[in-house]
């Protein structure tokens, strides 16, 4: 299976393309592989954004197809029609996974079981993007590697982690192609206001209190965007049917950190950080070991956190306009597991 799918050109059916990683990934595919052709199946929902994408609009080897993961018929038929599936599409928001859990059980495990029908129907490679939430907790000192024990905290990470299991089992079972990745916490342009780094960016700029639950001394690891979609990049190259690869640039930095910085970015006081309530579930630590895609794939971080943050923050300062709808009552909400 190893460079089954190197230095040849590719049909790729990526589903949630219209949304943060999604899209970063098919901007970033179509400059490096100019010839590949990219069909992008999205429903639309929460956390998209057809805008992501409006630079390659007219590419006349990008298509997009607003439907379901769950549309078996739809998810069949460009199935047919391609190389190589890629899953990004997903609910991803822990937050809204707390107040109503339905739609994350709905696309994430259902979704992600209909696509793995239609990849199994047709015998095509099915790679499934995932979460270093899925192992929980990590005690200090300890990073997770891919065959330690998953132990989910939330509705969003058990759905996360269904699905993975889901792809093991196709593998084991049907002897599918399939490969699973689980990245740490990505930041970077076109990422929805709802989520950690772009709510702070744009609450502040509008002087407006930045919540941080319980002091915010929970630890994420980040990582730029585009060093996910290369990594991911190198695995379609590089990677080994049936395995599970972690992703991480090894930032680990508290949420209270990347705040301040933030806000140092911004020349804003570090006084509009606002302590609220703790998030029920809330993971203190997520730290993951990334050692098996090094060896595997040669794959390594490129974008240094400090540098990636400020650009991260420019881009937002210069492209009010793809925010400025976006940024409601409820997405910049500082409680959103309280509101359904
Ligand atoms: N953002 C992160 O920090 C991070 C880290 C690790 C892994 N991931 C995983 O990466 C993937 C992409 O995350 P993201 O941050 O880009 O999410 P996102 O919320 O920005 O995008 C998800 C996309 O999926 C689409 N979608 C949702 N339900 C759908 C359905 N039923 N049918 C078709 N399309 C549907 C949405 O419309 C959206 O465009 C997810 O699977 C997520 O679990 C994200």
């Amino acid at each position: 299976m190893i460079g089954m799918l190197s230095n040849i050109s590719m049909d790729l059916l990526i589903c949630g393309g219209a949304g943060f990683i999604g899209s970063a990934f098919i901007r970033n595919h179509l400059k490096n592989n100019p010839k590949d052709k990219i069909m992008n199946l999205d429903s639309l929902t929460i956390g998209s954004n057809k805008d992501n994408l409006k630079e390659i609009e007219q590419n006349p080897n990008y298509t997009f197809i607003k439907d379901d993961i769950r549309n078996f018929e739809t998810v069949s038929k460009f199935s047919q029609m391609s190389d190589i599936i890629i899953n990004f599409a997903a609910e991803t928001h822990v937050d809204r996974s707390i107040a109503n859990p339905k739609p994350f059980i709905d696309t994430n495990i259902v979704g992600t079981y209909t696509l793995l029908e239609a990849a199994r129907k047709y015998d095509k490679l099915f790679f499934h993007i995932s979460t270093d939430e899925i192992y929980g907790d990590a005690e200090t000192n300890i990073s997770s590697s891919e065959e330690d024990p998953i132990k989910p905290s939330n509705p969003y990470s058990a759905t996360k982690a269904s699905s993975d299991m889901l792809v093991g089992a196709y593998y084991r079972t049907y002897g599918m192609k399939c490969i699973t990745t689980r990245c740490t916490n990505n930041f970077g342009p076109y990422q929805f206001p709802e989520k950690l780094i772009p709510k702070t960016i744009i609450r502040a700029t509008r002087n407006l209190k930045i919540p941080l639950y319980d002091g915010g001394y929970q630890i994420r690891s980040w990582i730029y965007v585009l060093d996910h979609v290369e990594a991911i990049e190198s695995l379609i190259k590089n990677g080994k049917s049936g395995e599970v690869y972690n992703i991480t640039a090894w930032n680990e930095i508290t949420n209270k950190t990347v705040v301040e910085n933030i806000l140092k970015l911004l020349n804003k006081p570090l006084d509009l950080i606002d302590t609220v309530g703790d998030r029920p579930g809330h993971d203190k630590r997520y730290s993951i070991n990334a050692s098996k895609i090094q060896r595997t794939t040669g794959w390594k971080p490129k974008y240094e956190f400090d540098q990636a943050l400020r650009e991260t923050v420019s881009w937002y300062e210069n492209n009010v306009k793809w925010w400025e709808s976006l940024a409601n009552e409820k997405t910049l909400h500082p409680q959103p597991w309280t509101i359904s």
